[in-house]
């Protein structure tokens, strides 16, 4: 197995050739901050929290996708880093709704304890709040838009874990939506296996068990490594 060795914020660390920036990093306990990232997806790149400085390179990397390659040095965790992730949560908490103190996962909630570490005690930007419908045609799970930061978790745990590729991302931009089936309500989805598993990667409470009263829905983080472990040993 190749190594690979290279800076990151003037420590000398190693990873094995192939591994992201982001691996790297955890792998020698270096915290970056992620969203849609989750260990045993495919990587996506959508939520740019991940974002690093490589130097040399101008622009940030996202470090959930970007190779660790002999000599690069890396930083994660300068004042302009930590300026574009306080941004990025800002935007995310202005663009829906997230009062978390009504929220069935107000203390379980990733978007909440990143806010929470990132010191974002406001927010600069206008309020959409597009008061967005909510789908809870499922018989036990609910689907509250208005919670969703479009991360794609669901979207890549149903098809990448389960294989029902149910879940879609529908629309563009501020638009986007999760959309069952293209576009069903949920409960009248025919792909759907009901397993639960996209409501348990939900990093929010867009997805949520029916029942849950508020901070109560802890989330199994757990759960998707379980199956995979699972899976490997039956040899599926
Ligand atoms: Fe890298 Fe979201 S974790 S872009």
């Amino acid at each position: 197995m190749s190594v690979v060795t290279l800076y990151i914020n003037d420590r000398l660390v190693s990873g094995r050739v192939g591994q992201t920036l982001l691996k790297v990093a955890r792998e020698n306990g270096i915290e970056i901050p992620t969203l849609c990232y989750l260990e045993g997806l495919e990587p996506w790149g959508g939520c740019r929290l991940c974002m690093v400085e490589v130097e040399g390179q101008g622009k940030l990397q996202a470090a959930c996708l970007t190779e660790a390659r002999e000599g690069l040095a890396v930083h994660t965790d300068s004042e302009r880093l930590l300026a574009w992730r306080r941004m990025i949560v800002e935007l995310l908490l202005a663009e829906r709704n997230h009062t978390c103190a009504v929220c069935v996962v107000n203390g379980h909630c990733e978007l909440q304890a990143l806010a929470a570490k990132l010191g974002v005690d406001h927010v600069r930007y206008d309020y959409l709040h597009p008061a967005l419908a909510m789908d809870v045609s499922q018989e036990r799970f609910g689907l509250d838009h208005n919670r969703c930061i479009l991360c794609t978790r669901c979207v890549r745990t149903c098809s990448e874990i389960e294989g029902a590729c149910t879940w879609a991302i529908s629309g563009r931009g501020i638009t986007s939506r999760v959309t069952a089936d293209l576009d069903r309500p949920w409960g009248k989805s025919t792909t759907c296996t009901d397993c639960g598993k996209c409501v348990q990667m939900c990093p929010t409470g867009a997805l949520y068990k029916k029942g849950a009263t508020v901070g109560e829905m802890v989330r199994e983080k757990t759960h998707l490594q379980q199956v995979m472990e699972r899976r490997q040993r039956s040899g599926k």
